[in-house]
């Protein structure tokens, strides 16, 4: 057995033997689908500066140019497909226990059918009113005019977390519930470099938790297991016929 072979072994019997399995995932998970990361190479923050497209100061000074990129990115996502991962992810996740936190708002985890998509970061597919804050589905690419709320007539904004905002409140509050009652966290997919959503491997290591960390890149995280591997390969080869059912743990 190689020392890969043995690492993904080691992952599938952590998995085998958890009662509550943690995923989290980030921009690398969604990458052999087609949508570029944010920190990695081809990434967006490598040619582009998040203080310009991704805060709320960038929307006020410049929805145009904020709504442009985010409509981009849209069209990218529409063009794209769940890869092996997500659809791994939510075939074992269909009747075990599990729970996802991803940080990406493309869609693609819901659109491989994952049960349940704790969104951390919101979604590319709604809009915001930017006034009250009420939300609404939205899959439009183009707005030859800035989208306005039917509720206070103002600007609508893309229903994400933006840097400096809250993460809403549900999500943090299943996360961290999930993070401290976890056996096992399987974290693909991210830098790890972005908070709140980084301290939730430390909440599930510090509760116990072990922790599985997919990523091609070396990675300064602390984890029991390492796989640097792409996440299409490594995600279906652990969760593989790992894991009990939960109808074989009730009976
Ligand atoms: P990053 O771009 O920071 O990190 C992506 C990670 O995925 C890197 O560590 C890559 O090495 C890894 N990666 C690349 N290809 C991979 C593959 N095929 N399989 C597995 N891993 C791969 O993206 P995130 O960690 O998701 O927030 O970034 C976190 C947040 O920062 C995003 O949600 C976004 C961003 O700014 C906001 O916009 C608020």
């Amino acid at each position: 057995m190689t020392g890969i072979e043995k690492s993904i072994d080691e992952a599938r019997t952590a998995i085998e033997e958890a009662n509550l399995v943690f995923f989290l995932t980030g921009s690398g998970i969604s990458a052999e689908s087609g949508i570029p990361t944010f920190r990695g190479a081809g990434g967006y923050w490598r040619n582009r500066s998040f203080t310009e497209l991704a805060t709320p100061q960038a929307f006020a000074a410049d929805p145009r140019l904020v709504w442009d990129w985010y409509l981009e990115r849209r069209a990218t996502c529409r063009s794209c497909r769940p890869n092996a991962a997500h659809r791994a992810m939510a075939a074992w996740s269909r009747n075990r226990a599990a729970t996802l936190v991803t940080q990406n708002v493309d869609g693609l985890h819901e659109r491989a059918g994952h049960p349940r998509v704790v969104r951390f970061h919101g979604s590319i597919w709604r809009n915001r009113c930017s006034a009250c804050g009420r939300e609404r589905d939205a899959d439009e690419i183009v707005y030859p005019d800035l989208p306005r709320s039917m509720c206070c007539d103002a600007l609508e904004r893309p229903g994400v977390v933006w840097f400096g905002e809250a993460i809403p409140a549900e999500a943090i509050e299943s996360a961290h519930q999930a993070a401290a009652l976890a056996d096992v966290m399987l974290v693909v997919g991210t830098s790890g470099v972005v908070y709140p959503a980084a301290g939730l491997i430390s909440i599930a290591r510090l509760n116990g938790a072990r922790i599985i960390v997919v990523n091609p890149e070396a990675m300064p995280m602390e984890a029991d297991v390492v796989l640097p591997l792409p996440a299409v390969e490594a995600v279906p080869a652990v969760l593989r016929r790992s894991g009990r059912t939960l109808s074989d743990s009730a009976s």
